[in-house]
């Protein structure tokens, strides 16, 4: 077993790290505050090649493997988690989605631009009442003979107003459960397809999260993803790759607290000393550091069973549940450390501590993901 990274990995992680502290960094507590990300940012991503990480170079990507978006997700993350949900989205569900079940076609007129960050994609699974339980979708997608007619709400979609391309889940034939589900493409500038307004949020606060409405939206036949009925699988399928990059996000914002708690501690004085001096402090930075660790080595060990082409989806919900976790508990440690300055806005673990709870949330709840791990289990 080799824990190495190659030299290719060294240097994107490299590249990310230098992007996130030089771009990200300087305004990241005015955009959660305003709740803006400037799209200058967004397109920046997209020229370092940080859209389209995984996806093969002949459609315009990286070709690079899953170790190294998870190394590209924790720098950005332990900085900005804005950017970083923007990023994984496009990444792992909409790309990933594209290029696994598209069409040539379909890759030629969506992925390219995608991949090369040039648009945004979005994934509308989500509704009003139909979150963790996703098979009973309201939206529906009638078959019309050359087109499906789309119409329905899906909501808490990240990149909401800023996609350009929306994989949309929809019921076609509610007879058949969830294999009467459907997923297609479809594009923001159509006719009938409405963006609401922008959530106000917790954390990630700048992330453009929207719900979005589709009134007798026509999408034309060849928008269908892979087959008729596919629909629910595609969905589980893209989310389990989802949830390697959620929880690289979530180790990016525990070790983005756990780095500033150990820095602070060591020049932070109480009682005539540093407080990195006192053992409730490194008892503290020592159970920090552990959790990150495995939490590093379970998302490994999902993105390296994905690159290798095995069964994954157990695996990243594990690593998902466990890093969201870690990141809740560490992040609140990190304040702690603090004292009343991880409170305050300026040193930036207040911040994270908000952006992790929503890595316990999305993509899957912590709830769900035990379902997913125990299913698994049992299935074996
Ligand atoms: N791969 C392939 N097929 C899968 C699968 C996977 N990973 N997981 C399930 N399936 C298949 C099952 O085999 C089954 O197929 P058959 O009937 O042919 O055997 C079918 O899908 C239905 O599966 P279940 O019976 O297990 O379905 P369920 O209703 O019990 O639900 C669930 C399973 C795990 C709870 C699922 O509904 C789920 O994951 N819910 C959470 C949804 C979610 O993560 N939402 C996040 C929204 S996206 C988001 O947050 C993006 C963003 O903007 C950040």
């Amino acid at each position: 077993m080799n824990f190495e990274l190659s030299e290719e990995q060294l240097l994107i992680r490299q590249a990310a790290r230098d992007f996130a502290q030089n771009d990200l960094l300087p305004g990241v507590i005015e955009r959660d505050e305003k709740m803006h990300m400037p799209p200058e940012i967004y397109r920046k991503m997209g020229e370092l090649g940080f859209m389209g990480m995984m996806t093969d170079t002949r459609y315009g990507g990286g070709g690079m493997d899953t170790i190294s978006y998870v190394l590209a997700m924790e720098e950005i993350s332990k900085v900005d988690n804005s950017a970083s949900v923007a990023m994984s989205v496009n990444n792992s569900l909409v790309c990933w989605g594209l290029e696994e079940f598209g069409t040539e076609e379909q890759k030629k007129q969506y992925l390219e631009p995608l991949a090369k960050g040039e648009i945004l994609g979005a994934f509308c699974l989500s509704e009003p009442e139909a979150g963790s339980d996703a098979t009973h979708q309201r939206t529906t997608a009638i078959d019309k003979g050359d087109h499906y007619l789309l119409n329905g709400v899906k909501n808490w979609i990240t990149n909401g107003s800023i996609a350009s391309v929306y994989l949309v889940i929809a019921q076609s034939d509610v007879e058949k459960g969830h294999k009467g589900i459907n997923a297609l493409i479809v594009e923001k500038a159509w006719d009938g397809v409405e963006v609401g307004p922008k959530e106000h949020k917790m954390g990630i606060r700048a992330s453009d999260t929207h719900s979005i409405s589709f009134s007798d939206v026509k999408v034309p036949k060849e928008n269908l993803l892979h087959k008729e009925g596919f629909g629910f699988k595609f969905a589980m399928k893209t989310l389990a790759g989802g949830r390697i990059g959620i929880a690289a996000q979530a180790l990016g914002i525990a070790s983005g607290a756990y780095e500033r708690a150990l820095q602070y501690s060591k020049e932070r004085e109480a009682f005539g000393k540093p407080i990195s001096n006192f053992q409730a402090i490194q008892f503290k930075l020592a159970d920090m550091l552990t959790r990150i660790e495995a939490a590093r080595a379970l998302i490994y060990k999902a993105a390296w069973l994905k690159d290798q082409g095995e069964d994954y989806s157990m695996a990243s919900s594990m690593a998902k549940v466990f890093a969201s976790e870690t990141a809740m508990w560490v992040t609140t440690e990190a304040v702690q450390v603090h004292g009343g300055y991880g409170y305050v806005k300026e040193f930036h673990v207040e911040r994270l501590m908000r952006d992790a709870k929503i890595t316990q949330i999305y993509e899957g709840t912590s709830e769900i993901q035990r379902i997913v791990i125990s299913r698994s289990i049992l299935r074996d």
